[in-house]
C-alpha cells in the first residue's frame, strides 16, 4: 500500500516524504513542479537510501491523475499541492481558485472513482483572518483575509459536505502556522523562487549576503519589543504530524481538524536574533510601515494534536534556525 503525495517536491512535502520513508510507507508523487525542482525528491532519495515513485502530473489533468491512481494501490493521499502566496493570491485570484480548488475538486473526484477513501489536506492559520484572541484553537471564529486563505476556507468547506455524502471516508484537516527551518542534513530545504515574502527565508537570504538587510514591518505592535508574534514550527515536527495524521485516519475517524504549531510565539527581532546567533554574524535590519493585513500576535493552542494524534514539537528556534542556516549556506541559490 502507498501514499500519494501531491505538491511532494515542494518545501513541506519533500520533508514530509523524507520522514514517509523513513516510517516505511512507500510513496508517490503527483507534482507540476510549478513551484519546484525534481533535484529535491532526488536529495530525498539521498538522505532517506530508499526511492520515491515520481509522477510529472498538474492535478488539473483528471486523466493523467487518474492513470496514477489505477497504476498503483493508493490507500491515503496527503495534499499539499497548491499555490501559496497570499500577495500573488491578492493580483491573480481566479489562478489560485482555478489551481488550488479545481485541482483539489478533480483530486476528490479520482479518489471516489477509485476507493481511495483517506486524505490528508494542508490548510494554515489563514483560516483565522484576522485573529482577536491567542492562543488559537481549532474552535475559533474562521474568516479570511486574502483569497489565498479563502481557497483553503472553501477546501476545508468542501470536505466538510465530501464527508456527509460518503461517511466511509477520513479527512484529516491540518492548520499548519508558520513552518520554517530544514532537513538537518542541509540537503532539503524551503528554496523560494523570487525574492521571499515570508520572514525565515528572507532572514536567510540577508544572512547569506543575497539580500542587503530585512525589512521588519512595523515595530508599534502591542507586543513586548513591538514587533509581530508567530508562532514559527520546524518543517520536520510538521512532517511528523503527517506521519501522525495518516495513523489516526486509519482509525476511521471520519474528519477531524488540528492546529499544528508549537503554542509559543516568537517576535520578529527575537527571530532575527536567533539566527544571527545561528550564521554568527549580525543581520541588518530597518524598521519599515506595518505590512497590510498583519496580525499583531498569532499562535496556535496545539493540545487538541497533542493529545489525540500524541504529537508534540520537539524543536526550538534555535534549531530551526540552525538548519534553515545549514540549508542557506550550502545552497545559497537554492536547488541546482
Ligand atoms: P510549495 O510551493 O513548496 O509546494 C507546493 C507544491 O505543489 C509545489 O511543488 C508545486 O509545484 C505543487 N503544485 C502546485 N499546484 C499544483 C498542481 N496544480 N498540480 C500539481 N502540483 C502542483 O509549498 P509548501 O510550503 O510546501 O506548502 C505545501 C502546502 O501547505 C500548500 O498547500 C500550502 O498552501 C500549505 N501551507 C503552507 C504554509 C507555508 O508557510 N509554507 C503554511 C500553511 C499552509
Ligand atoms: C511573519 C512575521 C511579518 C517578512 C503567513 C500565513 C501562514 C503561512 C505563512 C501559508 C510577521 C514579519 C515578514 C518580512 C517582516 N502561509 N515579517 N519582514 O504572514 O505570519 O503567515 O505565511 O499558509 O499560514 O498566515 O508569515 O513569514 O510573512 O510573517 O517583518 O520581510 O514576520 O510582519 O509579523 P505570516 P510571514
Amino acid at each position: 500500500m502507498s501514499i500519494l503525495v501531491t505538491g511532494g517536491a515542494g518545501f513541506i512535502g519533500s520533508h514530509t516524504c523524507v520522514e514517509l520513508l523513513q516510517n516505511g510507507y512507500e510513496v508517490i508523487v503527483v507534482d507540476n513542479l510549478c513551484n519546484s525542482k525534481e533535484e529535491s525528491l532526488r536529495r530525498v532519495q539521498d538522505i532517506t537510501g530508499k526511492s520515491i515513485l515520481f509522477y510529472k502530473v498538474d492535478l488539473l489533468d483528471q486523466m493523467h491523475l487518474e492513470e496514477v491512481f489505477q497504476n498503483h494501490q493508493i490507500q491515503s493521499v496527503i495534499h499539499f499541492a497548491g499555490l501559496k502566496s497570499m500577495g500573488e493570491s491578492v493580483k491573480i485570484p481566479l489562478r489560485y481558485f482555478h489551481n488550488n480548488i479545481t485541482g483539489t475538486l478533480i483530486l476528490l473526484e479520482v479518489m471516489k472513482k477509485i476507493h481511495t477513501k483517506n486524505i490528508v489536506f494542508s490548510s494554515s492559520a489563514g483560516v483565522y483572518g484576522d485573529v482577536k484572541n491567542v492562543p488559537i484553537l481549532e474552535e475559533a471564529p474562521l474568516s479570511v483575509l486574502n483569497p489565498y486563505s479563502r481557497t483553503k476556507l472553501m477546501i476545508e468547506e468542501i470536505l466538510h459536505d465530501v464527508i456527509i455524502a460518503d461517511p466511509e471516508m477520513n479527512i484529516a484537516i491540518l492548520r499548519y502556522f508558520n513552518p520554517v527551518g530544514a532537513h538537518p542534513s542541509g540537503q532539503i530545504g524551503e528554496d523560494p523562487n523570487d525574492i521571499p515574502n515570508n520572514l525565515m527565508p528572507y532572514v536567510s537570504q540577508v544572512a547569506v549576503g543575497k539580500l542587503p538587510f530585512v525589512r521588519v514591518w512595523g515595530n508599534n505592535y502591542p507586543t513586548p519589543d513591538g514587533t509581530g508574534i508567530r508562532d514559527y514550527i520546524h518543517v520536520m515536527d510538521l512532517a511528523a504530524g503527517h506521519i501522525k495524521a495518516l495513523t489516526k485516519l486509519d482509525q476511521n475517524p471520519g474528519l477531524i481538524t488540528y492546529n499544528l504549531g508549537t503554542g509559543r510565539g516568537y517576535s520578529v527581532i527575537e527571530v532575527i536574533t536567533a539566527f544571527e546567533k545561528a550564521c554568527q554574524h549580525t543581520i541588518p535590519y530597518k524598521i519599515m510601515e506595518r505590512r497590510p493585513g498583519d496580525a499583531a500576535i498569532s499562535y496556535a493552542d496545539p493540545t487538541k494534536a497533542n493529545l489525540e494524534l500524541n504529537w508534540y514539537t520537539q524543536k526550538n528556534l534555535e534549531d530551526m534556525c540552525k538548519d534553515a542556516w545549514r540549508w542557506q549556506s550550502q545552497n545559497p541559490s537554492g536547488y541546482p
